[in-house]
Parts: C-alpha cells; structure tokens; sequence
C-alpha cells in the first residue's frame, strides 16, 4: 500500500508572473479551494496518509494553509458559522511535512529532497499546477496498476503535435488499452525527434531507486535536474508502465490552462453555476451581436 505522497511546489512559477512574484503559483484559487488542495484532497480520497511538501522563497502560504487558525476558528464560532468551520478545520487534521528546496534546480532535484522522508517506500508525486477532473478515480487507476505491476506508474495524456515540444514524451508499446509499457523518455523534444504524441503529465507513482539515479544525473534541458531523465535511466533497467488519463486535465500553471479551469469548476458549483451560466449565455449573446 502506497501511504506518502510528495508535492513539489519550489518551482518559480514565471508563466504566471507577476502574480507568482511573492504568493506561491500553488494558492491560486478555482473557484474556491487553491491548486494544492485539489491535489491534496485527490491523494487524500486514494488512501494516501503522509503528505511531504516541497517549498521553495514564498511559498509560506502553503504552510500557513494547512495550519490551525486559531483567531479565525474562534471568529468562526462566535459568528456560529458550523459549515465554514468544518471546512477550515478539516484542513489541519492532515499530515504534513515541508521540506524547503533551497534552489528551484528542477523537478528531478525537487523529488531527491524528499529522500530523508520517503526513505525505502514506493510513493507517489502530484503536481499541483495539473488538475485533473475531481470526479476521475485516475490517481487510484494508478495504483491499481502499481499494484498489478509493482512498477512505476507515470500519468500520460496524448497531446497535439503544435503541444509536443512543451512537454516530456514517452516511447513506448502499447499492451492493454491504455497501458503502456514505457522503453524511454525525452524532455521537450522537437516535433520531428518525438517518439510519440504522449506527454507525460503530473501524476508519478515511483519506487525508491529513482532517488540513486536524480543523485547522480547532471543537470539536462534548462540546466535542471530533470525527472523525465531520471525515468528513461529508470526505463532501461526495469519495466517503467504508462497510464493514458480518460478524463480531462488543465494546467492551471498556465493563464489559459486556468482560466478553462475556472471556467468548467464554477459551472459544476453547487451554488455559483446558475448565475454564472447565466453571465456566461449573456456573455455569448452579446458576442454574436459583435459589441466591442
Ligand atoms: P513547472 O515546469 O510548472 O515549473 O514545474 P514552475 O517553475 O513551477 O513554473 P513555470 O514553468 O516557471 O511557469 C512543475 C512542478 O515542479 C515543481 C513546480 O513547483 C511544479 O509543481 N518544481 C519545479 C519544483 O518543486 N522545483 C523546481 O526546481 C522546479
């Protein structure tokens, strides 16, 4: 059973700058939960129990978050808002660690600080700007063929050839529908190099001998330590498996990304999504009119 999960937030966050200069890019919010508390509560819901964070300059927020909040409990209380409570509380009842990377030199570099903590168990890695669809069990797929394999897992979503040079790209074969057996991997490559159209996307379930391998990889694409090269080292000494997402995903660590991600959360709210469908119609109509 895979009981850690590692979230690496120590990255610098410069597409989405200036509003990533001093808050970390993992508190942006959809709607009203930030990034990193739908990649904690998706680990969450798949049984994971320890949660190691790795931050970076600015980040205290995350910290701060996932922290008791004693004034504004009591504020909450007082004011006898139960819900808003519940809500808050439910927050700090989840294990953390931070581990502070003292330089954002990559990935691959990020993951190796978690060593001391992860020690000699298979863990799995969320990327908290990659949201996936809160009501896809993806993450537990991944752990069922973790466990059918006991192999690393990574998360792979087909992209479009104009999309293959932003991304790390798999080769592979294919064995059953949507699980491949991964012979190795490239970080950005150019769309004539790619061994395929299928990205690697921010869901890892690893084993603990990836950490030799980040130890002794020399920095690659952007002078970082890469965890795609970490992989295809991984890949050529033992079966690394690929699992292809069904639903879908944003990366919220891009404007667009998290615009659409906004977008399609709040139309799924509870209470927000008639009046904003409404906006959204109005929006639509005064578009075919063509006002400007
Ligand atoms: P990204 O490639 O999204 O980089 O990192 P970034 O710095 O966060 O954002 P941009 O590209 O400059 O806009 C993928 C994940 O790896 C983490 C990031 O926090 C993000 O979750 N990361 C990246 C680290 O923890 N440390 C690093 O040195 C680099």
């Amino acid at each position: 059973m895979i009981k850690k999960a590692v979230f690496p937030a120590a990255g610098l966050g410069t597409r989405f700058l200036p509003a990533t200069k001093a808050s970390p890019k993992e508190m942006l919010p959809l709607v009203d939960k930030p990034l990193i508390q739908y990649a904690v509560e998706e680990a969450k819901n798949c049984g994971i129990e320890e949660f190691i964070v790795i931050t970076g300059k600015h980040k205290r927020a995350i910290e701060d978050h996932f922290d008791s909040a004693f004034e504004l409990e009591d504020a909450l209380m007082k004011k006898g808002k139960k819900e808003l409570l519940e809500e808050v509380r439910r927050l700090n009842r989840i294990n953390f660690a931070y581990i502070r990377q003292r330089a954002p030199l990559g990935l691959g570099h990020a993951i190796l600080c978690a060593k001391p903590f992860v020690k000699v168990e298979p863990f799995a890695v969320l990327l908290s700007d990659d949201v996936i669809d809160p009501d896809t069990p993806f993450l537990r797929e991944m752990l069922e063929l973790y466990r059918e394999k006991e192999a690393p897992v990574i998360a792979l979503e087909a992209v479009p050839d104009e999309d293959v040079e932003k991304y790390g790209i798999i080769d592979g074969t294919e064995e059953s529908q949507g699980v491949f057996r991964v012979k190795g991997l490239v970080e950005k490559p150019r769309l004539r190099n790619a061994p395929s159209r299928l990205s690697v996307i921010g869901r890892y379930i690893l084993t603990p001998d990836i950490f030799g391998l980040l130890e002794t990889l020399p920095p690659g694409k952007g002078g970082e330590i890469q965890l795609t090269d970490a992989l295809n080292q991984l890949a050529a000494n033992r079966p690394v498996y690929g699992l292809v997402l069904k639903g879908r995903r944003y990366d919220a660590g891009d404007k667009l990304g998290f615009l659409q991600a906004t977008v399609e959360l709040a139309l799924r709210d509870k209470v927000l999504s008639g009046q904003f469908r409404s906006f959204l119609n109005g929006l639509m109509a005064n578009g075919k009119k063509e006002i400007r």
